[in-house]
């Protein structure tokens, strides 16, 4: 199968990362969010992003442009015309995820494969709101996505072997590092870097030490390229506490208890970098 459309849905800090990388590598790119605000943010941030790989001689104008040119902003599901796989990246909650999985199974032609960039929940249960769990995955990006190499890929209870070969090939064309693994809360990279930065919220929370000191740490010491804390503003702090949710519903164990710091963040909408503040500040 060969995937030459791909439709991305959610136009927030992953969803245009995933689209500029699918653009770049030569794909057809539509793009949705329930936001239209949003999409044309989303556009304006992408072609800012190009620009400057323009400026740093990466890339000329005239193929920046080509690449622009690959950009299909959509207002509705319905307008998606020809899809052969759907990258989903909206909020990291079941809900969201299963009724839009609902109706893409509607609304896609058969041949469709419905991939998921959920960091944490699982595949399998996302796969069994739709008729056609066999072509369900987790295609899972790092952030930011066109600098990060890594896509784990999940495969749910009932993925074909088909339509992962077909996701492993397509990670390659996008110059990426396939890595497969199974459908377990948090897969690999969320088990372990989420309780790390969840325990680094709670010595913030019992005042071991001040934030600054906390980041550096762990950047200092343990040659970490940026703290815990810092990470987690990058990530967003709605994002980790659905996924150290996800982490303790799963497993049942309370070392994966969110911390009640990092509720307390999340209720006040402080939600990190994306929003200007965390448990840092930024410009917006
Ligand atoms: P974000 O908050 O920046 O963007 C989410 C976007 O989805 C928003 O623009 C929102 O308007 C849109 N949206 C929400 N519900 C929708 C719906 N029903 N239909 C259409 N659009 C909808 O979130 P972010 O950080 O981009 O995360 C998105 C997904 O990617 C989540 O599942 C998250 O767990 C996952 N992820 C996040 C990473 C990160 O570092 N932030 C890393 C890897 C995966």
């Amino acid at each position: 199968m060969d995937i030459k459309n791909v439709l991305v849905i959610g136009a927030g800090q992953m969803g245009l990362g995933i689209a500029q990388v699918f653009m770049t590598s030569n794909y057809h790119v539509s793009l949705y969010d329930m936001s239209e605000e949003q999409i044309k943010k989303g556009i304006a941030f992408i072609d800012k992003q190009l620009n400057r790989q323009v400026e740093k001689a990466a890339m000329t104008k005239v193929e920046k442009d080509e690449v622009m040119n690959r950009l299909y902003p959509i207002s509705s599901l319905s307008n998606a015309a020809q899809v052969d796989l759907v990258v989903e990246a909206v909020v990291e909650k079941m809900e969201v995820k299963q009724s839009l999985f609902k109706e893409l199974d509607q609304l896609m032609p058969p041949h469709t494969i419905l991939a998921t960039n959920t960091s944490s929940l699982p595949i399998t249960e996302i796969a069994a709101a739709t008729s056609r769990p066999q072509q369900v995955i987790g295609m899972h990006f790092m952030n930011p996505v066109p600098v990060m190499k890594l896509v784990e890929i999940i495969r749910g209870l009932a993925t074909s072997d088909e339509v992962y070969k077909v996701i492993h090939e397509t990670s390659e064309r996008l110059n990426k590092v396939p890595v497969e693994v199974e459908d377990f809360p948090g897969f690999v990279s969320n088990r372990i870097l989420m309780p790390m930065v969840n325990e680094a919220i709670y010595t913030l929370y019992e005042g071991v030490a001040r934030k600054e000191d906390i980041d550096a740490v762990m950047k200092l010491g343990m040659r970490h390229p940026m703290g815990p804390l810092t990470l987690a503003d990058f990530i967003g702090l709605d994002t980790c506490l659905f996924i150290m949710e996800t982490l303790h519903k799963g497993f049942g164990d309370d070392k994966y208890r969110p911390c009640p710091l990092l509720r307390k963040y999340v209720k006040a909408g402080w939600l990190g970098k994306k929003v200007g503040r965390g448990f840092f500040t930024y410009d917006k």
